[in-house]
């Protein structure tokens, strides 16, 4: 199985402090951002990764991370020109993934869980993870059914739905390469993951698992301060990286 990190965008978010460098290189507590994404691949044995940036911090995650080998990995790096969605990684990365499955992480998700097992007993379709969460109307969200599987996926839902957060964090068979091909932009003029999502459902072939320990998604200053804690006081010693 192939990995990729998606580490591009611009931060605006994060403004100031996105201005000279890429959040996904912040520090959390006593390692770059990415450096945490990087981990859960590792961990789960995924040893070439594509690491997706943007145009204009390609160098520093060059300067930062190398070839991988000093950590028995390897690292292959592709720009995507501007943020128009995530389902474009899939197709950034056509020539990378071959013909394998593949794992995408986003740069700016930080995982308690070690999730090795969840992603190497991977069979096919597509592969998600969920987690309740208090605010789920800024994330992709599952409903389930009475049998707790999954019925409907919505980006951002204005009315509520389901307080179950999609992760940023996929596996996905060989045929995403081409269900990216296919996606349309959405109202907003973005390419949606939640359309691949939709394709799997649609074909009833979506598996959630869901995650027990803490997850963040480190891009707002609240989630970013919260990262420092969970960072210094339960990731540090469980790092391979
Ligand atoms: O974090 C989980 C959420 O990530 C999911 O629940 C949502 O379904 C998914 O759409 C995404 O929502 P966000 O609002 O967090 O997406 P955002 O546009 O902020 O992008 C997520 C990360 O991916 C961010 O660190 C920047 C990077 N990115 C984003 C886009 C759109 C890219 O590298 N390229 C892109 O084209």
């Amino acid at each position: 199985m192939k990995g990729i990190i998606l580490s591009g965008g611009l931060g605006t978010r994060l403004l100031p402090l996105t201005k000279i460098t890429s959040k996904q290189l912040l520090p959390i507590y006593n390692r770059p951002m990415i450096y945490y994404p990087l981990n859960t691949l590792a961990k789960a044995g995924i040893k070439e990764i594509l690491i997706i940036v943007s145009p204009d911090r390609a160098g520093d995650y060059l300067n930062l991370l190398g070839s991988g080998k000093q950590w028995g990995l390897k690292f292959t790096y592709e720009i995507q020109d501007k943020p128009a969605g995530l389902p474009q990684a899939f197709v950034i990365g056509e020539n990378f993934i071959g013909k394998e499955d593949v794992v995408m992480i986003l740069g700016d998700n930080i995982f308690e869980d070690d999730l090795s097992e969840e992603i190497k007993s991977f069979k096919g379709g597509a592969k998600l993870f969920a987690k309740k969460v208090p605010d789920p109307e800024r994330f992709g969200v599952v409903k389930f059914d009475a049998n707790f599987k999954a019925e409907k996926i919505v980006e951002k839902p204005k009315e509520f739905l389901s307080d179950y957060a999609l992760t940023g964090l996929y596996v996905y068979d060989n045929r995403v390469i081409e269900v990216a091909k296919n996606c349309k932009p959405s109202a907003r003029g973005e390419f949606e993951i939640t359309d691949l999502h939709n394709w799997y459902l649609e074909h009833n072939e979506v598996e959630i698992a869901v995650v027990e320990g803490e997850w963040l998604d480190a891009g707002t200053f609240e989630s970013l301060y919260k990262a420092q804690t969970l960072a210094k006081e339960k990731l540090d010693s469980k790092m391979v990286i």
